[in-house]
């Protein structure tokens, strides 16, 4: 029986850290969704549509193919790493995210790529719609002002050049359509452990992450 570690939260919460290097200490398969939402955005801008369109984005996806390697997104052959956490996509991934269908369509991609593996995956409703009956599932969460700092470094350190106030809008704006998404809404599992990363660091809150787990294992 494959191990399923889900990790939810919102915009900045730390999920990808985290997950990257628990991953790492598991020997867990990391798959994060929200890369798969950011390329079929992606595509969207580059076709020139935006969430009105869903009939043209749906016959896209049915076009698209995305590879995520160890620290690479292909999407069509293409390398879309950097391309995919541009100011652009930042402001519309939210939106396209809420199609209903496309949503139904992904979750269908995930669970097949998970198919017999022991896996960690992060994303916003992976404890709720998508693997509900998860070994592990862990909500992250940290004030949206600490979010927006962590953002903003992250944001200097690879030489994107946002102002704070703006990448604070950002995470506002996306907490608030990822919250009421009809279908696939960020919301706390009922079995969801939460860990508020406020004031922990990533050292501490990996920490915090694998005693949970290894506290799941041993049950
Ligand atoms: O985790 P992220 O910031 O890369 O996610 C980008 C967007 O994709 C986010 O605003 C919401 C959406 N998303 C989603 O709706 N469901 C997921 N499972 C993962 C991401």
């Amino acid at each position: 029986m494959a191990f399923i570690v889900a990790i939810d939260g919102p915009a900045s919460s730390g999920k990808g850290a985290i997950t990257e290097i628990i991953a790492k200490k598991l020997n867990l398969k990391k798959i994060d969704t929200g890369i798969m939402y950011r390329c079929i955005t992606l595509e969207a801008i580059e076709h020139n549509l935006t969430e009105k369109d869903q009939k043209e984005i749906l016959e896209l996806l049915n076009k698209t193919d995305i590879v995520m390697n160890e620290n690479k997104v292909l999407l069509n052959g293409n390398d879309v790493t950097e391309k995919i956490r541009t100011k652009e996509v930042n402001e519309l991934v939210s939106q396209i995210s809420a199609i209903k269908e496309l949503r139904y369509k992904m979750v269908e991609w995930q669970r097949k790529m998970a198919e017999g593996k022991d896996i960690i995956m992060e994303g916003r409703d992976i404890g709720t719609v998508v693997f509900p009956d998860a070994n592990v599932k862990i909500y992250l969460d940290a004030d949206v002002e600490v979010r927006a700092i962590r953002r903003y470094k992250q944001n200097l350190e690879k030489n994107i050049n946002t102002c704070f106030e703006e990448v604070l809008e950002n995470i506002r704006k996306r907490d608030k359509i990822d919250k009421e998404k009809e279908y696939g809404a960020l919301k706390i599992a009922d079995d969801a452990i939460v860990v508020d990363t406020t004031n922990l660091d990533i050292e501490q809150t990996v920490k915090k992450i694998l005693e949970i787990i290894m506290n799941k294992q041993g049950e």
